[in-house]
């Protein structure tokens, strides 16, 4: 159904995806974590005006029409719209869009392609709040649309990127400090051919056990080995110990990142995946046997499983003359609104 109202104008809301360097599980926890914006995006090309959002997809099934404001953002139809009125919802927008969403970003792959939906629309609806505020409706429109308890890394990266920086972001305040990437450091994305989905997976049964080691030890990120080490329940400790660990990590392979010690960051990726696999058990045996053969690839200093796991990509670094199946990115910029008239 089309909207009556005239729609004069025309933008383009770009919002990148993010792969996160390391640091993962780590978000939700008041952690550390390293990630970067990259150079496949999600982009809304629409006209503002009517008291709808009308939107097509160029990869996926289906067109939202959406009344506004909206109401039952878990419930919208095609599935992919419930990220879109989870933040029209969050907004409590009643100015709408009519337009087509397209992406460059494989969907379901561990790159944020929901949480770039989520910010493309944000700015489609006009929020102009900060990057923490927009992050945050963001990360509450994901939670709605799919029960999933997520952090806010994914939206708070994409709303906070600048052009050839990652990110250390420290989300026991949320604050956000630039890391330039070497010109020698070269990070490349691969698909392990395994789909990731979080709605359904262990990621809310993982969050709840590392808030129950918590709840015995405080905040995990400042714990004590000594302390981890002495929990009762070795489920408990295994997944503190990733949880401490693995903020070390992110320290430590910042600092090497900053000195272009591309050999640390790659032992230190490596380290992460192992703790991710078996301290956390977010990892699968696909996604395991392709990091290892990377780790012997020539040219290839270290790999890791990246964001929530359970599939989807893993993140390489390699010299830049090293060709990879896969995709060569690059820190970008973060999301952005262009005026087309
Ligand atoms: C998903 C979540 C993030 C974060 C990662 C794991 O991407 O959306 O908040 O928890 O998993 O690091």
């Amino acid at each position: 159904m089309s909207s009556k109202q005239p729609l004069p104008e025309q933008f383009r809301a770009i919002a990148p995806g993010r792969v996160n360097l390391i640091g993962d599980h780590t978000d939700y926890m008041g952690g550390l974590a390293l990630p970067m914006a990259i150079n496949l995006a999600t982009t809304i090309t629409a006209s503002r005006g009517g008291s709808r959002i009308e939107l097509t997809s160029e990869q996926l099934e289906g067109t939202l029409d959406l009344p506004l404001p909206a109401s039952n953002a878990h419930l919208a139809s095609p599935s992919w719209g419930r990220y879109v009125a989870g933040v029209a919802a969050e907004l409590g927008s009643r100015l709408g869009f009519v337009g087509r969403v397209s992406s460059t970003l494989p969907l379901g792959s561990g790159l944020s392609s929901s949480a770039a939906l989520e910010v493309a629309t944000a700015l489609a609806l006009g929020d102009s709040g900060s990057p923490f505020e927009i992050a945050v409706r963001c990360q509450r429109a994901e939670q709605l649309a799919s029960g999933v308890p997520c952090g806010i890394m994914d939206q708070l990266a994409i709303t906070s990127a600048t052009l050839g920086n990652a990110m250390l972001i420290n989300f026991s305040d949320n604050s956000v400090t630039n890391v330039a990437i070497p010109e020698e450091a070269q990070f490349w994305v691969i698909h392990c051919g395994q789909e990731r989905k979080l709605v359904g997976s262990a990621y809310g049964e993982r969050r709840a056990q590392a808030e129950a080691a918590a709840a015995l030890l405080g905040p995990l990120p400042q714990a004590d080995m000594i302390s981890i080490n002495a929990l009762a329940d070795p489920l408990l400790r295994r997944r503190a110990r990733h949880v401490q660990s693995e903020c070390e990590r992110v320290k430590e392979f910042a600092a090497a990142l900053a000195n272009s010690e591309l050999d640390q960051c790659g032992r230190l990726m490596l380290q992460s995946h192992a703790s991710l696999r078996d301290d956390y058990e977010v990892s699968t045996p696909t996604l395991n046997s392709l990091v290892m053969q990377l780790c012997t690839t020539p040219g290839v200093f270290g790999a890791r499983v990246t964001g929530a796991g359970f599939g989807g990509c893993v993140v390489a670094l390699a010299d830049p003359e090293v060709e990879l199946e896969g995709w060569r990115v690059s820190p970008s910029a973060g999301a952005r609104v262009e005026w087309l008239s």
